[in-house]
């Protein structure tokens, strides 16, 4: 499978952005994909806001945003997927094209707009779910929603039965004006509704706040303050940027959200600076610009229990999940960590 998907990259990369995505996720639905299976050893297996993780290398959300391919994405060596982000009504998302890929940069730049086909059809797959993966839901608002604080609960209450965790994503720079919900107030307000309607759920799944990289100190420290006073269960640091700062390629003009490489540092910072802020009492996940299992280790070591990547598959292929997962174990065994968590914050002084 590696063979076959080390000759398939270059084809894909032939195909439009958007195409070659769509390629992806029809191959991981018929199972045309590297399945490496459950990847663990002592060293990676990890608890994350009670969910037990047998590695803690996660699919970040925005590749599987209909829920479509679970089947495949359970086998493909991640320690836990996250999916959507799901409106509670289906959305045609912004006009293409849409998703840029910056060769020369390792990156990519996505204006999709949280396109999707809503809560009902997401529910609709969710119920067939593999159990043996630790699955999560990315939960967005629709664009013409008149309470978009509203529609997050209301993804979480039609779904949430069928989810180990869900994030509340108020940090998509794609739909206008929704990251002003990481305000104080507004947030404080839109998190109290969520909380609401898990409370309605038979399982209390842990909740997870995903924040933006282009906050301020001071946008940083009320996002930590409200997270901790609402009983978030973790912050996912972070979503794609609107900074194009060190971009060569051609495309980075194109407006949207900008991942991977050149994302690694702004986010690992903020990162780190979360880390600090909430001085443990709150588990992070790092996510931005991961390509490596020397840079996942990295963030592990500036505060993150676990971590997520998308961009750098596009570049890599799946069969990178495997090679960052061993190589993570490696580098614990050689500088002496039983386990992740033991190297959590380990390094933060390098980047706050
Ligand atoms: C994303 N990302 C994203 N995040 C989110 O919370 N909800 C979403 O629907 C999406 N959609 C999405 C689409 C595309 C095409 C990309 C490239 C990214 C952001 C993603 O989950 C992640 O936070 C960033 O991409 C940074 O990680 P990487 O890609 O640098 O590893």
């Amino acid at each position: 499978m590696r063979f076959l998907e080390k000759a398939g990259l270059p084809l894909f990369h032939k195909l439009d952005p958007e195409q070659a995505h769509r390629a992806a996720v029809l191959a991981l639905k018929m199972g045309l994909a590297p399945a490496p299976g459950l990847i663990t050893s002592d060293r990676l297996r990890c608890e994350v806001a009670g969910l037990r993780l047998p590695n803690p290398i996660g699919l970040a959300a925005g590749f599987d945003k209909n829920a479509e391919a679970l089947s495949g994405l359970s086998r493909a060596g991640f320690g836990f997927v996250e999916v959507g982000a799901i409106t509670p009504r289906a959305q045609p998302g912004n006009p293409k094209p849409r998703l840029f890929r910056l060769t020369e940069d390792q990156a990519a730049i996505n204006r999709f707009g949280f396109n999707n086909e809503g809560m009902e059809a997401a529910a609709g797959r969710l119920v067939h779910r593999p159990r043996d993966m630790v699955l999560g839901l990315n939960l967005g608002a629709n664009k013409d929603s008149d309470d978009r604080a509203a529609d997050f609960a209301k993804v979480l209450a039609r779904c949430g039965e069928h989810l180990d965790f869900a994030t509340v994503n108020v940090s998509s720079p794609n739909t206008e004006r929704l990251r002003d919900l990481q305000g104080k107030d507004a947030l404080a307000a839109l998190l109290g509704g969520v909380m609401e309607a898990r409370a309605h759920l038979d399982d209390r799944i842990p909740v997870f706040l995903k924040i933006a990289p282009d906050l301020d100190e001071q946008g940083l420290k009320d996002v930590a303050e409200v997270a901790m006073a609402s009983k978030v269960d973790a912050v996912i640091a972070t979503n794609t940027t609107l900074s194009r700062e060190g971009l060569r390629s051609s495309h980075a003009s194109e407006a949207g959200g900008m991942s991977g490489q050149p994302l690694f540092e702004k986010s690992t910072r903020v990162l780190a600076h979360l880390s600090q802020l909430t001085e443990g009492q709150l588990p992070l996940i790092g996510v931005g610009g991961i390509g490596s299992a020397e840079q996942a280790y990295q963030k592990i070591r500036a505060g993150a229990s676990a971590v997520q990547l998308y961009t750098a598959l596009v570049y890599g292929g799946l069969s990178l999940v495997q090679d960052i997962a061993e190589g993570l174990d490696a580098l614990l065994a050689r500088d002496g960590f039983a386990s992740v968590e033991e190297a959590v914050g380990t390094g933060r002084g390098d980047w706050t």
